[in-house]
């Protein structure tokens, strides 16, 4: 369902009119559609847990994470993935059932792993030796047994940026699959006696436009838990996919959408197994940026437009990397239009640039908008993940505010970062 409305020559989202959200609330504003969200925990029902029974879908809470996410997510009946004691004590805070958490972490600190078990999350995703022996421990103190999946490097390349791809050999999380390397992980925590080992996790990637690499670790992990119930004797209860689908940022990208990968994943996991007689685990996905990245729009206002004669036309914009690091990470491209001027025809060809002192802070090299003029506002797509939570203070840019839409009515759910904020914690 498309979200996005053109009245008159005004932008509307989740029908609220941009330019009026602009002057009421102040930009660069990060605006979120709560109707956008539910839409998509809707489809993850429809299409996986209502489909497979006895499937779990966690919503990975580090595209966006807010007190007010928390809670609606909740309310949607997914889990939530956490990757730190940050948003472990935010999702608490918010009043997040903690059987419902999952504790992720390639490297978790003893703090934060003790955070974990004395919160009671559902499960703690291994990463490597360490967690398991400090686990153990924290087992052995609180009197728990924990339990515990190993999250598996699945040597798939995922051809998405290098920065996003997680599952190639080459990668500081998960367990290599070398039988000579993985066998020491696996008996370990089968020996820990504070540990209940519950299966495996693979995460391969994110901004996966397509279900290859998906289902090539699949197929690889299956092989391991087929390997796993021979020579050990017990079977895999559960088995965690991660997230990574795919999300449209530019015309030329496809979302394949959810059913593109989970169909044939779901699949594949049925005539791999049953064939062998071996028990179907537990199936959990983890999608975090296609639940939020299309629920969420950044508004600018355009100050400075420089020509340069033969060269470009720079528009500056009143926010930047601080609010959006994704261009200058990963060269990642966005679609945009002026709010107020959503009807005309793009008539110049512009890039946009942000405020901070780096030559990288270009939010979108080469866009056709019509002419922009200062105090226009800028609406810049598909910004609901990984960007209010990568935000960052540099050059003493406050974060901005985070404005909830649903159907027509406007609520602040977190207020701009002040002056004072900025030094507040300096001593
Ligand atoms: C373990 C794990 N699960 C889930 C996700 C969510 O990925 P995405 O937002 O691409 O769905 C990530 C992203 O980095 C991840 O590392």
């Amino acid at each position: 369902m498309n979200y996005f409305e053109t009245k008159g020559d005004r932008l509307f989202f989740d029908r609220v009119d941009l330019v009026e959200l602009a002057k009421e609330y102040g930009t660069p504003l990060y605006v979120v559609s709560e109707s956008v969200i539910k839409d998509r925990c809707a489809q993850i029902r429809s299409e996986f847990l209502n489909v497979y029974p006895g499937t779990q879908a966690l919503y990975a809470s580090k595209a966006f994470q807010t007190l007010d996410m928390c809670r609606l997510i909740q309310s949607e009946g997914l889990g939530l993935d956490v990757v730190s004691g940050g948003e472990l004590f935010a999702a608490l805070k918010a009043g997040f059932n903690p059987e419902a958490i999952v504790f992720h972490g390639n490297a978790k600190t003893v703090d934060e792993m003790d955070f974990a078990v004395r919160s009671g999350v559902g499960r703690i995703i291994l990463d490597n030796l360490y967690d398991v022996e400090e686990l153990e421990k924290l087992g052995g103190r609180y009197n728990k047994k924990i339990k515990v999946l190993y999250r598996i490097t699945p040597g798939v390349d995922s051809h998405t940026h290098r920065f996003i791809s997680t599952g190639s050999p080459d990668s500081k999380f998960g367990i290599p699959l070398e039988p000579s390397v993985y066998k020491g992980y696996i008996d370990a925590v089968l020996s820990a006696p504070h540990l209940e080992f519950r299966g495996f996790h693979f995460h391969v990637g994110s901004q996966l436009l397509d279900n290859f690499a998906h289902l090539a670790a699949l197929k690889v992990v299956l092989g391991l838990v087929e390997n796993f119930s021979m020579e050990y004797g017990a079977n895999v209860q559960e088995l965690n996919m991660g997230g990574g689908f795919g999300i449209e940022y530019v015309s030329g990208d496809k979302e394949p959408g959810l059913s593109c990968f989970l169909t044939p994943m779901m699949q594949l996991i049925r005539t791999e197994l049953e064939g062998k007689g071996v028990p179907l685990p537990r199936v959990t996905i983890e999608p975090g940026r296609w639940i939020v990245g299309p629920a969420g729009v950044t508004l600018y206002t355009v100050g400075a437009v420089k020509e340069i004669p033969g060269v470009r036309t720079y528009v500056g914009v009143d926010g930047g990397m601080t609010d959006n690091i994704r261009p200058a990470l990963y060269g990642a491209r966005y679609r945009a239009v002026v709010a107020g001027r959503a009807a005309a025809v793009p008539d110049q060809l512009v890039t946009i640039a942000g405020k901070c002192c780096e030559s990288g802070d270009i939010l979108i090299k080469d866009i056709e908008l019509p002419s922009p003029h200062p105090g226009d506002i800028l609406a810049v797509f598909a910004t609901g993940a990984y960007h209010h939570s990568m935000a960052s203070n540099y050059n003493r840019n406050p974060r901005p505010a985070v404005v909830h839409v649903n159907q027509g009515s406007a609520r602040l759910s977190v207020r701009r970062e002040t002056y004072d904020d900025l030094i507040a914690r300096e001593l």
